[in-house]
């Protein structure tokens, strides 16, 4: 039995051999930033992917989604949900507005669009939903609240890539979606990220910002930051983009075996994808009690295997940075879900252990229970 250590997840690599080929042309040109050729050949070649009229690289999911709000001149509060990574929140108040947290639907840990409407008032400008672990949210309701109180939409993609929604890609939804490419996502390229915007001209104004406001190279004609993408990052995303079928293929079925595995397993719930078909990109599971996550850590632990408690806390309760408010449900559930290991090298006999972890656990606390029960009743 391998016993190296098995982290929840590893980077999808092309072959070194094609990376290096296409660094040869960086080196011979000289150009390593700024638009460079690799940057438009990588956007080009998304929009042609996902059939999405323009992609926009930078620098990482964070400035994507800072863009997306300076693109949008938003000053306001933005409804969002609080069960994802800080970076959603972080990129709220970096661009001076405030997050306003919306509680998330028990199922498919997205925002729930039932609770966003009682939490409109004059300062809403946004909702900020995010897909989280790919799992698309429900963009039919989200856009017709949108419509009806005239507010702008900004998801956070940043795992959405190879999601779809009606058959088209997730990235193609509201006024703009900003994605992460960074190392754990199923595309990545080290470090980086993008915006895909509806308008045009919010496409040409993301174009700015991401060159510190220029208009061209020679005026600053509004606020704008360093928010470019290498031409070394884009090379890594040129070439892990050929192989991104392979990788998506790969996941759902590793995906799947562990969801046959493990429910089997009484106690053990699911992400419930509802709106559309997620990209396998995460392998969450929600157990019946936190005390349960913590037993089948510890066990995975002892292992060498290392699962995430991918979103733990419930970001509205961080009261040293942010004011509380109230989400029972996002915070109960996030103390439940745990994010398997789930990779494309992973093996099936890993995946197995696994899961056997997982199902002795639940055996020894079956037994303790009644084991506590019969001594109860002495
Ligand atoms: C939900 C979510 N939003 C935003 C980000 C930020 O992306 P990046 O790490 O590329 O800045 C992440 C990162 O994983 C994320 O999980």
């Amino acid at each position: 039995m391998d016993n190296n250590p098995v982290f929840v997840t590893r980077p999808s690599l092309a072959p070194l051999d094609e990376y290096v080929e296409l660094l040869k042309g960086v080196w011979e040109r000289g150009i390593l930033t700024h638009d460079g050729p690799l940057v438009q050949q990588l956007e080009d070649e998304l929009c042609k992917k996902l059939d999405i009229p323009g992609f926009m690289a930078v620098s990482n999911g964070t400035i994507a989604l800072q863009s997306a709000i300076k693109g949008l001149a938003l000053k306001g509060e933005v409804i969002t949900t609080p069960f994802t990574w800080i970076a959603t929140i972080s990129a709220i108040k970096c661009e001076g507005c405030v997050p306003v947290f919306c509680d998330i639907d028990r199922g498919t840990l997205n925002i729930d669009p039932c609770k966003i409407e009682p939490l409109i008032n004059e300062r809403t400008v946004a909702v900020m939903p995010v897909h989280v672990f790919g799992n698309p949210c429900d963009v039919g309701a989200i856009e017709n609240i949108a419509k009806k109180h005239d507010l702008k939409v900004i998801y956070d993609g940043a795992h959405a890539m190879g999601s779809t929604f009606k058959g088209k890609s997730l990235l193609g939804y509201g006024d703009i979606t900003a994605t992460s490419l960074n190392a754990t996502k199923l595309l990545n390229t080290a470090e980086g990220g993008g915006c895909i915007a509806k308008s045009p001209a919010i496409r040409e104004k993301l174009k700015r910002i991401r060159y510190f406001g220029y208009n061209g190279y020679r005026e600053i004609v509004e606020e704008g930051f360093n928010g470019k993408m290498s031409e070394l990052h884009a090379a890594l995303g040129i070439v892990n983009l050929k192989y991104f079928d392979r990788v998506l293929a790969d996941r759902k079925i590793k995906y799947n075996l562990y969801r046959d595995a493990l429910s089997l397993i009484s106690g053990i719930e699911f992400q419930a994808v509802k709106h559309g078909d997620q990209n396998y990109s995460c392998m969450p599971v929600v157990f019946e009690s936190e005390e349960q996550l913590l037993k089948v850590e510890q066990a995975l632990h002892g292992q060498n295997i290392y699962p995430r408690r991918y979103f733990y806390p419930s970001l509205n309760t961080l009261t040293n940075i942010l004011e509380y408010r109230h989400c029972p449900v996002s915070e109960e559930v996030c103390k439940k879900v745990l994010c398997l290991p789930l990779y494309r090298e992973i093996s099936e006999e890993v995946i197995y252990r696994v899961v056997d972890c997982i199902r002795n656990s639940f055996a020894a606390k079956r037994k303790l229970d009644r084991n506590r029960k019969s001594s109860v009743s002495l």
